[in-house]
């Protein structure tokens, strides 16, 4: 289940798109369905019915707030617990038998999380600016014809920005780099789950610093007009060939969301090139390497050791 990111907590989509209505939605090869119950929780099940394998997500959120099957209408909680079999009688069935698969689920910073495991989840480890009130986030997202891999990659890479950027805000730091004949420096601090990389150019004015946490998210750190900015950005894997790719960006002054289409439109300068590589990165002996590929190469060593290394077959 999940070969794609197996046992990792992820943001699969803003919570304000999960009303009363189920979604479906696929999730690392998974088909989930993603409803709200009457009190507002959001549960997330397969979304496969116990009974005949029909689509719940095809199905409505009942009177009591339980997801109902299209086909015969079983109803489930948002655990997946069995709660209603219509035309049996209750007492000639084993309900705790009849449970659909329910995946641990969370709101975090306006967006809903599954855990992409069996049994009980581990806390969430995440970032102090993923801690704030769902009002604070601007949310974006988009799917992306990629492997996961290439995208996190990419928000770790420094040196593209004034090539893929060159029409936007990678010009004028490209042109002034490229002139200086600069040389781009890192300074990296590996962290239990987390890796911190400033980058600049060492003879310019430059640099901003990034973090990647486990498994699929950067957060882009950066000033502008003088104020702190945080860019968080998921890679969420939707298949081996599509990745929905989602931003969360903290606003800090309520003023700052006129400002997000400045940090949205380039999106598509980074598409058009990540779609063009094909499949998940290579091993850290695969493709050319050079010195400023240190941070995305402890990435590509990350993920070969620990996602896929250990799966069956995808
Ligand atoms: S297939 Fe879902 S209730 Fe029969
Ligand atoms: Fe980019």
């Amino acid at each position: 289940m999940f070969d794609l990111l197996p046992e990792f907590w992820t943001p699969v989509l803003p919570v304000a798109e999960v009303e009363n209505a189920p979604v479906a939605i696929e999730v690392a090869g998974e088909r989930l369905v993603l409803f709200q119950n009457l009190k507002g929780e959001i549960g997330t099940l397969l979304d496969r019915c116990p009974h005949r394998s029909a689509a719940l997500s095809l199905g409505r959120v009942s009177e009591n707030g339980c997801l109902a099957c299209p086909y015969h209408g079983w109803e489930f909680d948002r655990d997946g617990a069995c709660t209603r079999v219509p035309f049996n009688n209750p007492a000639d069935l084993k309900l705790s038998q009849l449970s659909a698969v329910g995946l641990p689920t969370r709101v975090i910073a306006g967006l809903v999380w599954i855990f992409t495991g069996k049994g009980n989840a581990p806390e969430p480890q995440l970032p102090d600016s993923l801690m704030k009130s769902q009002e604070s986030y601007f949310i974006h997202h988009e799917i992306w014809n990629a492997h996961w891999t290439r995208v996190v990659e990419n928000a770790m890479d420094y040196v593209h920005v004034p090539f893929v950027h060159r029409n936007s805000f990678g010009g004028e730091i490209g042109k002034s780099a490229i002139e200086a004949g600069s040389f781009a420096e890192f300074q990296i601090t590996q962290r239990e789950q987390s890796v911190e990389v400033f980058n600049n150019f060492h003879n310019i004015e430059s640099g901003f610093l990034l973090e990647w946490h486990q498994p699929n998210l950067v957060v882009l750190k950066f000033d502008e007009i003088g104020m702190p900015v945080r860019v968080h950005l998921f890679a969420i894997p939707i298949d081996r060939h599509q990745t929905r790719y989602l931003n969360a960006i903290e606003l800090l002054n309520p003023h700052a969301a006129g400002m997000m289409n400045e940090f949205i439109a380039p999106i598509v300068e980074d598409r058009v090139v990540i779609e063009s590589q094909k499949g998940e990165i290579p091993p850290t002996n695969g493709e050319c390497n050079v010195p400023t590929d240190r941070a995305t190469l402890i990435f590509r060593c990350w993920y070969h050791q620990t996602i896929a290394s250990k799966r069956v077959s995808i």
